[in-house]
Formats: C-alpha cells, structure tokens, sequence
C-alpha cells in the first residue's frame, strides 16, 4: 500500500486502517485510560522506556513530554512509524523519543536495556506468552511490564467471536483476567497482576473527545472521510459491535516484575531480599508495617 491515499477501503486490514487515519489512542478506555495508567506506574526521568506497537506515537510523545524520560517506540506499520516521527517533531520531544519499524516478536535491541516496557492493545492480536518472553529479554532485571489489553469478563459465544474477528481482524484473542496474568507469569514474570481494571463503559463521548484533541487525527480527517466515505461505516461498524456486547468486554493494565537473576539475588543477601520484598507489597500493608 502507498503511503498516500488507500486505493480501496475494503481491502485495508484494522492496522492499516488506523495508520491510514493517524488514530493516536487506538486502545480499551482511550487516552484517559492511558493517563490513569501512567500515573499509576509513577514513570521517573531515569526510566529508560519502550512502547511496543506504539502505532502513531502519542501516548510515547506525551510521556516525553510530561516525564521527561528518554523512550522508543516500535511499530511493525511504516505509516505508522512515518507519522509518530512526525509527532515528535511537531511535538518538540524528538530529543527523547525515537521512532523504529520493528516486530515485536523479535525486538532489535540487547538484553537488559530497559526499566519499563509498555504497550497498549497489541498482544491482544499476538501470541501473548512469547511477545512477553521478548519483553523480558529486553527489560534489565527488576524492570517492569505493563500492557493496556482488552479483557474478557466472561466466555464469548463463537458467534461473537466471530463477529469480532471481522472488525478487529482474524486472531483477536481477548482472554479473561486469571489467562492474562498466567500468560505474563508463563513468560517468567513477577508480582503480576491487573491495574486499574474496568469495564467497558457507555462512555464512547469522552473517549471521541479526547481523540479529536489530536491534532494529527483531525488535521485531514475531514478530506480523508470526503474521499473515501467507507471509512466512517467501518469505525461504525465496530463502534456498534462494542456498544452491543459491551457487558463481555473490560479492560486492564496486564503487570509484571522481571526477577533478579539467582547469583544477583544471592549478593543482594537477606536483607536486600527483605527490602524488596516490601517494596513490592501493595502500599496499604506497607503503611501498616511502617505506621508506628
Ligand atoms: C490497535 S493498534 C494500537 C496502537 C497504539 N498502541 C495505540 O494504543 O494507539 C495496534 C498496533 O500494533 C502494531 N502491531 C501489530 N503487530 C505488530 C508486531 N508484530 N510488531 C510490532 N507492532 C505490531 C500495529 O501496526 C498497530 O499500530
């Protein structure tokens, strides 16, 4: 495909359709959730980041910009890629965020050079455990992972299934939360679990505004639905698919803690264990530990 206009609408996958209208938030909960996320992760300056499938740069520009951190996102769609450069350009962060074509199945970087990997509704479409093995490969050890995904909060009949490999392309695997947290911890990760978990909401107008602030989306958007009118079908059609059975779908923060490797662990000693051991405990017990 060009990377000008598509020729025909139809023929354009989910990815490519995203790519094509620069969608910046193309997650469960939209921007808001990835700002809730992100809060929750408390990112520092010295965090060295990743954004798997980072489509067109947004959410890698924003934590740029609001944390100061250096980061690369990676995406497997060149027009993707194309325009979160672009962003960071517009954006004035290009001095902390690159931007690579990659697959997330094998990432072009060493092993151990980063202390957060995120991503935002890829593994989804993947094979979840060895996306997250790569993952870990990357990430040094004590690193974390943490992974916006849409969640299943009960068996889909085939049916529905069906109809939602149609809009979101053949291979979407939603899992329940208990097969999230076994294919994280199947991929050798600790402390798992799912933050900020919710469920799909009736609130599709804060999620449309917060995407129409972008201004990458809405720059053309209004050229690009003129000359092709299929597109708007499309989004309806899954926008319809969601509102319809949106009493199956949630979402959360899939979470994880490489392990320090043994011999490390065994210089660390029994305190450092002690120490870590309590920093990984949830922060109601740590203030009951530390009250008096
Ligand atoms: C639903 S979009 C989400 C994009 C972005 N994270 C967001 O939240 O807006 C999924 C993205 O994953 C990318 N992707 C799919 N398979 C990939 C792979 N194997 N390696 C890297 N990126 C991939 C697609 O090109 C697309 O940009």
């Amino acid at each position: 495909m060009a990377l000008g206009e598509p020729k025909r609408m139809e023929e354009l996958n989910y990815f490519e359709l995203l790519a094509w209208l620069g969608i910046g938030s193309s997650h469960p909960g939209g921007f808001p959730a990835t700002q809730q996320n992100l809060d929750a992760l408390q990112v520092s300056q010295e965090d060295y980041v990743l954004d798997a499938g980072c489509g067109s740069g947004l959410t890698a520009c924003y934590l740029a910009k609001t944390r100061g951190c250096k980061i690369i996102g990676i995406d497997l769609n060149p027009q993707m890629v194309e325009k979160a450069c672009q962003r960071a350009v517009n954006e004035g962060v290009s001095h902390l965020v690159e931007f690579r074509v990659a697959d997330v199945y094998q990432l072009p970087f060493d092993d151990n050079c980063f202390d957060l990997v995120m991503a935002e509704s890829i593994t989804v479409f993947l094979n979840k455990v060895n996306v997250y093995r790569e993952f870990s490969r990357v990430l040094k050890p004590e690193g974390r992972v943490a992974d916006l995904e849409m969640v299943l909060m009960k068996e889909l009949p085939s049916n529905l299934r069906t109809q939602m490999e149609e809009c979101f392309g053949s291979g979407t695997d939603p899992l329940l939360y208990e097969e999230w947290l076994d294919a994280i911890a199947q991929a050798g990760f600790q402390d798992v679990e799912i933050k900020n978990p919710q469920r799909i909401k009736n609130n599709g107008n804060v999620i449309v505004n917060a995407l129409m602030k972008d201004w990458m989306l809405i720059k053309d958007l209004k050229n690009k639905v003129l000359s092709q009118p299929g597109v708007l079908s499309r989004l309806q059609k899954n926008a319809g698919f969601m509102k319809r059975n949106m009493g199956y779908f949630g979402f959360g923060l899939v979470y994880g803690r490489k392990p320090t490797p043994l011999p490390t662990a065994i210089k660390l000693g029994v305190k450092g264990h002690m120490r870590q051991a309590i920093r990984t405990l949830p922060n109601v017990y740590r203030r009951m530990l530390f009250s008096n």
